[in-house]
């Protein structure tokens, strides 16, 4: 199989811990016989430092009429003070919304070898944690309107809004029964309907949905602030939890970070078509960037979302899978992860992983 892939490594660590997957990517494209051909894209800082945008016309293209994306991360200190459509995150919203990826699948598992990362409590963490964090990508309070303002009485005062459409929420909620049905057939919709209108037709719609298309589809409300509470005092009890643009990238921090490390924590963005961006859910952590410190897994478990979900590769993506759970049992741990016997940087971790595809 030939497939071109636009690399957006971005800013911080995402040179890095791109080119630790990318090392992977040819392990498995050798070991395949696939040929994989990368093109290197500018987005965020590094695109604003060298074109004076965030996302160029030229990377949103190329982007376009590629078979796939992966990403690295954007953003850091040194663009901060930018102002709103400016600033390095804005190129991956941007990228997310040309490429009309409004599905973000998020997996917080908890690797065996891994449960003594995990911050909660041994019996805790024994249960087991799978969370698969359905969030949706295109619209909510990141796309909103915002605006600023000075009035007399108050001062400089600032606004966004959270909206979201029936069409919005009836097609992640589709994903998400999709999902289900190959899982335990349950799910649980976070919203704040006690407060929020668009929170009560969030939750009006899943249920209408889900029960004309998915009857054998479960679905169970939580409220945001609940759910934060219950992915730390019980997590076993979550399998799919979808939810909107912004409580599922607050939340998929939170579940990532009770199976370890952020630095574990893969994603994949998808619309329509079978092309996909992918991303580990992590920043570009600028107070490491460079010392070769960074852990790849997160980056490299992208690239196995992406050959099964874009390129039908399963046990391609079954390999690169299989190499990390070796690599961790064996006891190679990069700095984010307590636990282990060998401290390896970013650079041998993916070697490693590559070497056991
Ligand atoms: C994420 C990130 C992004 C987001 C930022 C960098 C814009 O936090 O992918 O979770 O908020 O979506
Ligand atoms: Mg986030």
């Amino acid at each position: 199989m030939k497939k071109q892939i636009a690399v957006l490594a971005g800013d911080g660590i995402g040179p890095e811990i791109t080119d630790g997957a990318i090392k992977v990517l040819c392990a498995v494209a050798k070991k395949y016989h696939h040929t994989f051909t990368f093109e290197q894209l500018p987005i965020g800082g590094d695109a604003i430092d060298r074109f004076g945008e965030p996302l160029p016309k030229h990377t949103v293209e190329r982007c376009l009429a590629s078979d796939s994306v992966l990403l690295g991360a954007v953003g850091g200190p040194k663009w901060d003070g930018l102002g709103d459509g400016k600033r390095p995150e804005s190129g991956l919203l941007a990228i997310r919304k040309a490429m009309g990826l409004y599905s973000n699948i998020r997996p917080a598992k908890l690797w065996k070898s891994l449960s003594d990362a995990s911050p909660l409590k041994l019996p805790l963490a024994k249960k087991g944690i799978e969370i698969i964090v359905v969030r949706e990508l295109t619209g909510g309070i990141y796309f909103g309107k915002r605006g600023s303002y000075y009035d007399d009485a108050n001062g400089e005062t600032a606004w966004d809004t959270e909206q979201y459409s029936v069409r919005e929420i009836e097609r992640i909620t589709k994903i998400a029964c999709e999902l289900a049905l190959k899982r335990s057939k349950k799910m649980i919709s976070v919203d704040k309907a006690n407060v929020l209108e668009s929170s009560r037709l969030w939750r009006k719609t899943v249920h209408a949905y889900a029960e004309k298309h998915y009857p054998a589809v479960t679905v169970c409300d939580m409220l945001v602030d609940n759910c934060a509470m219950q992915i730390v005092k019980n997590p076993a009890q979550f399998d799919i939890l979808l939810t909107s643009n912004m409580f599922g990238d607050i939340l998929s921090d939170e579940a990532a970070q009770v199976t370890g490390s952020i630095g574990m924590l893969a994603s994949s963005s998808l619309g329509d078509s079978s092309c996909g961006l992918y991303e580990p859910i992590h920043g570009s952590a600028p107070d490491i960037a460079g010392t070769d410190t960074a852990n790849p897994i997160a980056t490299v478990l992208s690239c196995a979302m992406m050959l099964r979900d874009s390129f039908g590769l399963t046990e391609e993506s079954n390999a690169i899978e299989h190499a990390v759970e070796r690599v961790l049992e064996e006891g190679y741990r990069t700095a984010d992860l307590d636990g282990g016997i060998k401290k390896v940087g970013c650079r041998e971790m993916a070697q490693l992983i590559s070497e056991r595809i």
